[in-house]
């Protein structure tokens, strides 16, 4: 009987572009959804965009765009991404609709009214610049255990130890420099604790994988805390129904955004009905595959949200491990943190798409792309057997057989072989042992190529009168060729419709693996290149490229910083987010706030302890001397510097860094970086205009 599925894959944030990270995710649940549906099954497929928080409305800021703009443009940008990787969503929507506030709402009322929410007022650290609270990652300062500086408000990550951002020695608020101050608000909590038998009984039910439930029976013994999911204004996000100025934290709506975007799709179609899949006691399946950093939000919170707010709950979550590149984790400097976009200007989606599946178990490990490996094994798998048992046959048809396939196998038993290993193959797919299938795959694509090369057809066809055998040995070979496509199709669906195309026959579904193809094939095309080494250099460099590009990274965090008050997610797990070059536009009006100075460096020293900067003592003529911290140790020895003319901002507001305060900024260029110098004649003071 046909099932009813309904599938997940985490929602991206939206202030940063998709990466290879990310894929193995998506690929890993596209390759499932698709098997599902070549196996006749109801399978519907939705994801979105989560936009909401605190780093997006502050990159919205800094870009001067509304949150909303932001977010549609990166909306976009991910679904270009993901559609050309072929990841095939029945629909992809946003957090930040209409469907999700009202959902959001809806949980959030019923958990209230059933008494799991408490409302009670905390302490927390506020930036008194920028007039606003400071989530953890927003925080530097000094590890309260070892003293380490420049250490994020939750956790340090030189001797790990896990503390409150008010114990931090030193702090400063990434936004602004300020030292933060301590500021009272009241928060809402949603009680978790109130959920622990259910919990309990949940996480040790065949819903989740065996890592999984050990994790969360630390998380058990540690004892459940509530979670708080409020957040002040200014923020972007939904306002708690009952408050004006109060928002729900980014993590509450996120999960809702699944059910947001299938109910949006149930909008558009007659034969889905939300609550048939979302009500308590649905028989639908409903998976959600998730990255191992966000098991705590979808195997406690989310459980148990839905539980308190009476809905079905997750059939299962399936938690991936993560990406490393060349055995390491993925790198900016060494051109190993690629992007979607970048992979796709320089090598085929469908060969990501393939490695990842080779490697993906089903298991919560890590997972490398090793790019030695990655091009040995796509030429030896899908060049030199898949693709090969094609190209060896399918001329022979096409030239003397007037592309008409034989009547009759020249080895049926070897066809019906091939057709026995369904079962196996596709408990493999069924169980995300994706690496399993493909190697139970590949071995049969050896078979096939040891019968061709046994029988060997060019033999035949150069001695001659011996038709019908070639016709039936061509006619085997292609029929073994067919079933491999099926069998791969889950992973490469545009190979398998070029495949189609060229056997011409209908789009190939699971149950076709029992019929021989026959009728007249099409002309032959190479189905799949060779991948060379130089496009792998070059997608490297590229990816070097696209961090020059980039202005000087600031110290701000931001994909990162979704992460405050996030039990599981250990710090510096991903690279922080530098995208952002702001191109847009200013008027002069804007151009006129900032006072552009001739400034002659007095002093330039190492600053004990920073890799980058050098302290700069400056003579600014009538503002008299500036002290500013300029990351150009790399570029410059001290000495050369004193007694240099520069330009220099000199109405910056005054920054506290860990070294002292600095009082404007040094114009430089470049990656290097080089520092602006005015033509000779300019007097320190002079103002630029
Ligand atoms: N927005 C949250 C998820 C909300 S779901 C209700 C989030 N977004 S994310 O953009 O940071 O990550 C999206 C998914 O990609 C997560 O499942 C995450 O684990 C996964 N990955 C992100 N980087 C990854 C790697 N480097 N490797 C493997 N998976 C990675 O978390
Ligand atoms: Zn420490």
């Amino acid at each position: 009987m046909a099932r009813d599925i309904l599938v997940t894959s985490a929602l991206p944030y939206a202030n940063g572009s998709i990466h290879l990270g990310h894929l193995v995710e998506y690929i890993q649940t596209d390759v499932w959804v698709r098997f599902q549906k070549l196996r006749g099954n109801r399978c519907i497929y939705v994801c979105a965009d989560d936009a909401h928080g605190t780093p997006i409305m502050l990159k919205a800021r800094a870009e001067g765009i509304e949150p909303e703009e932001l977010i549609r443009r990166v909306g976009e940008e991910h679904q270009r991404d993901f559609a050309d990787f072929a990841i095939g969503f029945d629909n992809y929507h946003s957090t930040h609709s209409d469907e999700n506030r009202e959902l959001a709402e809806t949980i959030y009322n019923a958990l209230d009214a059933a008494g799991h929410i408490a409302k009670r007022t905390i302490s927390q650290a506020f930036d008194p610049d920028k007039q606003m609270f400071l989530p953890d990652r927003f925080i530097r300062g000094e590890c309260p255990k070892c003293g380490t500086a420049e250490q994020y408000g939750d956790a340090c990550e030189a001797c790990g130890a896990t503390y409150q951002p008010t114990e931090l020695k030193n702090a400063v608020s990434v936004l602004s420099g300020a030292t933060p101050v301590e500021r009272d608000s009241e928060h809402y909590f949603f009680q978790l604790a109130d959920f622990e038998d259910f919990l309990h009984r949940w996480t040790r039910s065949e819903h989740l994988q065996e890592a999984v439930t050990r994790k969360l029976d630390e998380w058990f013994e540690a004892g459940l805390k509530d979670w708080d999911i409020s957040r002040d204004a200014p923020y972007f996000g939904f306002k708690i129904p009952g408050t004006d100025d109060k928002y729900f934290y980014v993590w509450l709506d996120a999960p809702i955004g699944y059910m947001a975007s299938f109910a949006n799709l149930c909008a558009r179609r007659d034969d889905l009905d939300f609550d048939a899949f979302w009500k308590a006691g649905s028989e639908a399946e409903l998976y959600h595959f998730i990255g191992k950093d966000i098991v705590y939000f979808h195997a406690l919170f989310w459980p148990a949200m839905l539980e308190g707010a009476g809905y079905r709950t997750p059939t299962a979550i399936h938690a991936h491990g993560f990406l490393t590149v060349n055995g390491e984790k993925m790198s900016k400097s060494r051109g190993t943190f690629i992007k979607a976009r970048t992979w796709l200007e320089h090598l085929p989606a469908e060969f990501l798409r393939y490695y990842f599946a080779a490697k993906l178990s089903g298991k919560v490990e890590d997972l490398d792309l090793n790019l030695d490996d990655f091009v040995a094994r796509i030429n030896s798998d899908l060049v030199g057997k898949y693709v090969n048992i094609a190209s060896r046959c399918a001329n022979f048809i096409s030239k003397r057989f007037d592309g008409r396939l034989a009547d009759t196998l020249d080895r049926p038993e070897l066809f019906e072989r091939f057709a026995a290993a369904a079962d196996e193959i596709g408990q493999h797919y069924e169980q995300r042992r994706f690496a399993q299938a493909i190697r139970t795959i590949m071995a049969l694509a050896d078979e096939a190529n040891a019968y061709v090369a046994e029988r060997a057809p060019w033999q035949l066809a150069k001695e001659g009168g011996r038709e019908d055998e070639l016709q039936q040995i061509c006619t085997t070979a292609l029929a073994l060729f067919a079933q491999l496509t099926i069998y791969l199709k889950p992973v490469l669906p545009e190979t398998a419709e070029r495949a189609e195309a060229f056997l011409n026959v209908e789009p190939l579904s699971w149950a076709d693996l029992a019929t021989p193809v026959s009728g007249t094939i099409r002309k032959f095309k190479p189905l799949l290149r060779r991948v060379e080494q130089p496009a792998i250099d070059k997608m490297l460099a590229a990816s070097q490229e696209d961090l020059a590009a980039k202005p000087a990274p600031q110290s701000e965090p931001a994909q990162d910083a979704q992460t405050d008050a996030q039990p599981s997610k250990a710090p510096g797990k991903k690279e922080p987010d530098t995208q952002g070059a702001a191109t847009d536009t200013i008027d002069i009006a804007d151009f006129a706030k900032v006072d552009l100075r001739v400034a002659r460096i007095e002093a330039a020293d190492h600053v004990e302890g920073a890799d980058k900067l050098l302290r700069l003592t400056l003579d600014v003529g009538a503002l008299g001397r500036k002290q500013v911290f300029a990351g150009i140790k790399a570029a410059y020895d001290p000495a050369q510097l004193e007694g240099r003319l520069t330009v220099m901002v000199a109405n910056l507001a005054p920054r506290k860094m860990r070294f002292g305060v600095s009082e404007g900024m040094v114009l430089a260029a470049g990656d290097s970086p080089h520092i602006l110098s005015p033509d000779a004649g300019a007097a320190p003071g002079d103002k630029i205009k």
